[in-house]
């Protein structure tokens, strides 16, 4: 099988989707991997490592005779044109924000799969981008909010005085949430929390944080957020408006999948946070838990820092894509069967691959898709 590897920094994407050690990996296995020249070095992987590791090295992008195509971010019009019929395509697809893709990768006749797809099941943990990628944004989100804050975070004695320990607010209790509670808290901090989801509670507090509750009201039993009630809203609205003005750090990680974030950070509420703190908006792609947010920037208001990064896995893209690497790597394994025979789409009925299949054969086979 012949697989080739794109190059993404040209799309101001640091990371890379199959690391040195996955490209060994995939060599012993029997494939050939291509890979394009230079797409490791954001990542910090030389074209030198991925050769020592069995890849060739290709300084164009001409996958034209390659059977899989692995990447981070979903292709490009003219990529997905010049893909051979019955190639498939193994990457985040973001179908909803790109319906322009699936419809080209269906007219094309290529497989494609989607890695935001795969099931949130046990089984598919390994292979799970979104929970790789958020845990390394949560720790990194506290890491910058650290480096931004004009203070320190833990408690500190010394013979000049005392400097009390920073106070750090985490709203979404999710993957992110949880990996920057713990970030925040063994940087010494005092960490409070936040989720709608009622199973949260226990997870915020044996990290050693306070579960900030919204009394009387509905909570969520679910897994997944569900938009909440006017009552709810207004009740976590008057809860926050009470613990906001303490913090000197809020990392907000809210979403609900597949709709637009909440806005939880109202500009009014921002307003009487202490100056120099600092807000980092990780829902910032899906419209930004504050109101102020802006996608990309830095700003200032009323002495805050409010902080949203295009892409803040750019920030640990060597980490981000090891992770990634693995996870894909996981998948590729389970759609080949161990990498023993080129798989063959229609006969799968493994729910995790049927569950990341967007096309097949010149339809859209997903029935999340189809709706
Ligand atoms: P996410 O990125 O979709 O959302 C982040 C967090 O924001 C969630 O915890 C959500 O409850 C919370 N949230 C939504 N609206 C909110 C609001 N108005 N106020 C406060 N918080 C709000 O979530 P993520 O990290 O993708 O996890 C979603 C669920 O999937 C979790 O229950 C998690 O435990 C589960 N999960 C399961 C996995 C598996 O079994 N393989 C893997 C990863 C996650």
């Amino acid at each position: 099988m012949k697989l080739f590897v794109i190059n993404e920094s040209f799309n101001s994407e640091a990371r890379v989707a199959v690391s040195p050690e996955i490209v060994k990996k995939l060599s012993i296995g029997g494939c050939e991997v291509f890979f394009e020249s230079g797409a490791g070095n954001a990542s910090g992987f030389t074209d030198n490592d991925y050769i020592c590791n069995g890849a060739v090295i290709s300084v164009k992008r001409d996958f034209s005779e390659c059977d899989v195509v692995f990447a981070v971010n979903p292709l490009a019009a003219v990529d997905i044109s010049s893909l051979k019929a019955g190639a498939i395509v193994i990457s985040i697809q973001e179908p909803f924000n790109h319906p322009g893709n699936l419809e080209s990768f269906a007219k094309n006749e290529i497989t494609s799969f989607a890695l935001d797809l795969i099931p949130r099941t046990s089984r598919a943990q390994y292979m799970d981008i979104l929970s790789s990628q958020a845990s390394l944004a949560g720790y990194k989100a506290v890491i910058e909010a650290a480096h931004i804050l004009n203070r320190s975070l833990p408690l500190t004695m010394t013979t000049a005085g005392t400097i009390p320990a920073a106070k750090v607010l985490i709203i979404g209790a999710g993957v992110a949430g949880l990996q920057a509670i713990a970030t925040a808290r063994r940087l010494g901090a005092i960490v409070s929390a936040f989720d709608v989801r009622s199973a949260a509670k226990e997870q915020v507090e044996s990290l050693g944080a306070k579960f900030v509750e919204v009394e009387h009201v509905e909570g969520n039993d679910g897994v997944y957020a569900k938009e909440m009630s006017d009552e709810y809203r207004m009740a976590q609205e008057s809860k926050l408006r009470m613990v906001i003005p303490q913090q000197d750090i809020i990392i907000t990680t809210a979403q609900i999948p597949g709709k637009r974030a909440p806005v939880i950070l109202k500009a009014d509420m921002v307003s009487t946070m202490k100056r120099n703190s600092v807000i980092i908006d990780l829902a910032s792609k899906s419209g930004g838990n504050c109101e102020l947010t802006e996608n990309g920037k830095i700003i200032e208001k009323d002495g805050v820092k409010i902080c949203a990064f295009d892409n803040i896995l750019n920030l640990i893209p060597h980490d981000a894509s090891r992770l990634f690497a693995k996870n894909v790597y996981a998948f590729f394994e389970l759609l080949t069967q161990n990498m023993v025979k080129e798989p063959d789409i229609s006969k799968i009925d493994d729910e995790i691959i049927v569950g990341t299949l967007m096309t097949h054969g010149g339809k859209i086979t997903n029935e999340r898709l189809r709706r």
